[in-house]
């Protein structure tokens, strides 16, 4: 099928667009207001952009509370979400008014960060704290704002629970990382596959599909 996104004329129940760009990472996202409130909310239009320096990004639907947070305090902090914490990711997307601490009512325990003013999810096994670079509000094909509004942030710390560190190498599949597909699935990142990168055309792969380890 092909279908146009403008038109929406795909003539399925629902838009099948987010199950195609999909797993996505979910940054669970830690910011603080200019008055000290702590927000926590998960966006899975969140990548790494880079890795020298490390940067990472996060897109909000309107100028939701994480994204008014950060143009104030110009800061904030990426929780990795994994399976174990699947339900408490899922509750703090739940829509509260502004100054509602969702890391509070979903039961968790914050810490303070070291570099930054907003903390991070005690029971997460890695955290990055962010400083705001920038942040884009996106203009559609027509010039018309989309209402999407992009944040930008240099990482200067990051936190790993060493039990996930195994043989100098973060064990990723021991962390269990969650990540958004379409609708209300997730993915599980359980299992990994490792794929040296040829560096030659005289190493390049044969044809085959790998196997897990
Ligand atoms: C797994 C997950 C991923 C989400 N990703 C996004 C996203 O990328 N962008 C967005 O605007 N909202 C996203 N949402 C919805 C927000 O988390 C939700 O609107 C939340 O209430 C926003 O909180 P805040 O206003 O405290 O920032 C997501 C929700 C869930 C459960």
């Amino acid at each position: 099928m092909f279908y146009d996104p403008r038109k929406n004329d795909h003539g399925l129940p629902r838009c099948p667009f987010k199950a195609i760009v999909s797993p996505r990472p979910v940054g669970w996202i830690t910011s603080m207001s200019a008055k000290g409130e702590i927000n926590l909310a998960p966006y899975s239009f969140f990548n790494a952009v880079s890795d020298d320096p490390p940067i990472v990004m996060f897109s909000s639907d309107g100028y939701k509370d994480s994204m008014a947070f950060v143009a104030e305090t110009k800061e904030f902090v990426c929780n990795l979400a994994v399976l174990d914490l699947l339900t408490a990711v899922v509750n703090t997307g739940i829509s509260y008014p502004r100054g509602i601490n969702e890391m509070a009512a979903a039961g968790l325990d914050p810490v303070p960060s070291r570099l930054v003013r907003p903390p991070r999810v005690k029971a997460s096994p890695c955290a990055l704290e962010c400083k705001l670079l920038q942040i884009i509000d996106i203009d559609d094909l027509d010039g018309q704002p989309s209402h999407r509004h992009v944040a930008f942030g240099q990482v200067v710390g990051i936190h790993i629970d060493d039990r996930f560190i195994k043989n100098g190498r973060l064990d990723t599949a021991a962390m269990q990382p969650i990540a958004r597909c379409g609708y209300a699935d997730y993915a599980v990142v359980d299992k990994v596959i490792r794929v040296e990168r040829p560096r030659t055309p005289d190493e390049a792969h044969p044809l085959i599909k790998p196997a897990a380890e």
